[in-house]
Parts: C-alpha cells; sequence; structure tokens
C-alpha cells in the first residue's frame, strides 16, 4: 500500500474514531442529565434545587426555609386562580398525606409557594389552603422573593400570553411537587401525575431513612 493511502486511511479512521467517541460521550451526558434529575439521594449528582427563601404565610407570619428544619418540606409553586393542574396537584399532596399515620404527617410540611403573588394574597392563601389539606401552609411575598424562591426551586413562570392584558389572567408554571429532607436538602420530586398512593409510598420510604 503506498504511503500516502496509508497516511489517508489513517486519518479517516481517526476521524471516524473521534466522531464515534463524541458521540458515546455526548450520550453518557444525556444520560447523566436526565439522571441527575431523577436522583433521589444525597451525595454526588444531586441536583442544584432548593434553596433560602423568605416569605410570608397565610396567616400574615414571616417565614424562611429554616422554620421548616427537622420535618420534610413537600413543596409545590402554584396558584389560587389555576383552573385545573394546581388544585389536581395539591389534591394529590393532601390526600397522599392523609394516607400516613400522623406521626408520618408530622415528618411532612406540605407548602404551597405562589408564583401569582399579586393576587395570592395572605387573605387568599388563607381561604384557599384549607381546602386541601389543614397543615398545607400557603406562602406568598413580593415579587422579588417570590422570583428569588422561584429561582432556587428552578420553577418557571410567567404570565400566560393568551390571557395578556386580562384581569383573569392566567400563569404558566412547572408542575413539580419537591420532596425536601429535614435539612432542606433536595430528596426527590414528584410530577402532577403522581398518585397519591405513589406519592404515600415515597414520603413514607424518606421518613423510614431518615429518623431524627
Ligand atoms: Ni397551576
Amino acid at each position: 500500500m503506498p504511503a500516502r493511502l496509508k497516511v489517508i486511511l489513517a486519518v479517516g479512521f481517526l476521524v471516524i474514531g473521534l466522531g464515534i467517541g463524541a458521540i458515546i460521550a455526548l450520550t453518557i451526558l444525556r444520560g447523566e442529565g436526565v439522571s441527575l434529575l431523577a436522583e433521589d439521594r444525597g451525595g454526588f449528582g444531586t441536583p442544584l434545587i432548593g434553596g433560602a427563601f423568605a416569605l410570608i404565610d397565610q396567616t400574615g407570619t414571616p417565614r424562611t426555609d429554616a422554620d421548616y428544619r427537622g420535618r420534610f418540606m413537600l413543596i409545590y409553586f402554584g396558584y389560587t386562580f389555576c383552573p385545573d393542574v394546581c388544585p389536581t396537584s395539591l389534591q394529590v399532596m393532601g390526600q397522599a398525606l392523609d394516607q400516613l399515620s400522623a406521626e408520618e404527617q408530622a415528618a411532612i410540611q406540605p407548602i404551597l409557594i405562589t408564583v401569582d403573588p399579586a393576587r395570592d394574597t395572605v387573605a387568599v392563601l388563607k381561604d384557599y389552603v384549607p381546602h386541601f389539606h389543614e397543615r398545607l401552609v400557603g406562602l406568598t411575598g413580593s415579587e422579588a422573593q417570590v422570583a428569588a424562591a422561584a429561582k432556587a426551586y428552578r420553577v418557571f413562570y410567567r404570565k400566560s400570553s393568551l390571557t395578556q392584558g386580562q384581569a383573569d389572567y392566567l400563569v404558566d408554571h412547572s408542575s413539580i411537587v419537591y420532596l425536601m429532607d429535614r435539612n432542606g436538602a433536595y430528596r426527590t420530586h414528584f410530577t402532577h401525575e403522581a398518585t397519591p398512593e405513589a406519592m404515600a409510598a415515597a414520603l413514607r420510604k424518606a421518613i423510614a431513612e431518615a429518623k431524627p
């Protein structure tokens, strides 16, 4: 084989090899991205979800994340004017809690953080949260406080373009229920398709594995 052809072949194989390598690397990285979200343990790979928040609850009391240390926080971001997804998610949270023992329930603090602080005042939240669970806490605050909390939890929200300029506007938002551990660290999450049974089982497991 002429030397020149050898070089061409060698370069060709090198390029193909690099291409395959890149595809494999990308596939692994992608898989890693997915597993980062699905990962529900501490340590390496824990997604950077959660953090400090300073808001005000439905009784008018200022609240920070530190107030709930020692309990698991079951957190949902939504808004009271939401026609369907939010009430459904909150109902699932309430029903999941009802399946737990009193002792297990006491280990969990269910929390709704509004993504619509302009309409979700303290008074509005006070009327709303007891419909879903007697222990559900509703948190609101200034636009900036809510934005900071949502950013910490990687929650997206914005006024819907479908109802632009209307008083009865809708808010597009992520619909994920987060379970944070007794130290406020991310433990796992549920999509709005989770059943109360599945959520209750996951809560029970988390509590059993992290006795105080
Ligand atoms: Ni909603």
